[in-house]
């Protein structure tokens, strides 16, 4: 049996995308999912979805960027499934443009959603699993932290992150609690599949492996990374990215 049946999870972001996936990989090894969006026929439906799968899920809407929707959510998470053991600060978006081009609106919600929601989701949890002596956060950040023209809000957000992963691995590791990073490359999106076929190219060129990634390569990565097996792993920034992370910006 995984060591991670009857553990708890919420994965923000996840009715969609890497997040649904992620939500799908552990719910597969008997991990109970709070499945979170702010879109809620998203939710809607992705619950439906997992349910139909016999899986144990509990949808919140919620906008990860509001404190009290926040901790309304994780409250009512632990009332529902009796503790939170792992959080996939997964939700994310860019605003992206040449610095000229970009607004305060953009810095704001960019910074916010891949920021400001990771540190108010895992201030809500960490008291949880503190109590506990035992819990996983995995903040998904990208490979644009090391730098990425017209990425200003993005990779300046997704920098953060990795030190608000470093720090909170410093802060909470003697708890039981590991803190570590993902950061992804190019996945295949339906984004990916809009891009013109000359674009597509010159992406390809810049990858090592010569492919993008998809979003089994994050879940399973993240999987790894929440299971007692890496229970020595913390602080890290670890790339799925195919090697893309070799070159620099
Ligand atoms: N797709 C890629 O190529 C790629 C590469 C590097 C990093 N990432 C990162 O991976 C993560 C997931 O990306 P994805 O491609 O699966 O994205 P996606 O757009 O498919 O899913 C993200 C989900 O987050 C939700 N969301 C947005 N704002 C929210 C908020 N305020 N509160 C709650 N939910 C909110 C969206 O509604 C959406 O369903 C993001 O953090 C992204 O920045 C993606």
């Amino acid at each position: 049996m995984s060591n991670l049946q009857g553990k708890v999870a919420l994965i923000t972001g996840s009715a969609s995308g890497m997040g649904k996936k992620t939500a799908l990989r552990l719910a597969e090894q008997g991990v109970k999912i709070v499945i979170n969006d702010i879109v809620p026929e998203k939710v809607e439906q992705t619950v439906a979805e997992f349910k139909s799968n016999g899986f144990d899920v509990l949808g919140k809407v919620a906008d990860i960027c509001n404190y009290e929707s926040v901790n309304e959510m994780v409250k009512s998470a632990v009332e529902t499934f009796g503790s939170l053991d792992i959080l996939v600060n997964n939700a994310g978006m860019e605003r992206a443009g040449a610095i000229r081009n970009l607004t305060e609106k953009d810095w704001d919600i960019t910074l916010n959603v891949n920021l400001k929601g990771a540190f108010l989701c895992s201030q809500a949890v960490h008291g949880y699993m503190v109590e506990k002596g035992h819990g996983r956060i995995i903040n998904i950040a990208s490979r644009a932290w090391l730098g990425g023209a017209g990425q200003a809000p993005y990779a300046s957000a997704k920098a953060g992150l990795v030190g608000l992963t470093r720090t909170l691995a410093l802060e909470l590791g003697r708890k039981g609690v590991t803190v570590n990073c993902i950061a992804p490359g190019l996945i295949h999106t339906p984004m990916w599949e809009e891009l013109p076929e000359k674009n597509r190219l010159a992406f390809l060129t810049k990858q090592p492996t010569g492919k993008i990634g998809e979003d089994d390569d994050i879940a399973n990565a993240i999987k790894f990374f929440v299971d007692d097996e890496a229970s020595f792993i913390t602080g890290q920034v670890f790339y799925v990215c195919g090697g893309r992370s070799l070159y620099a910006a």
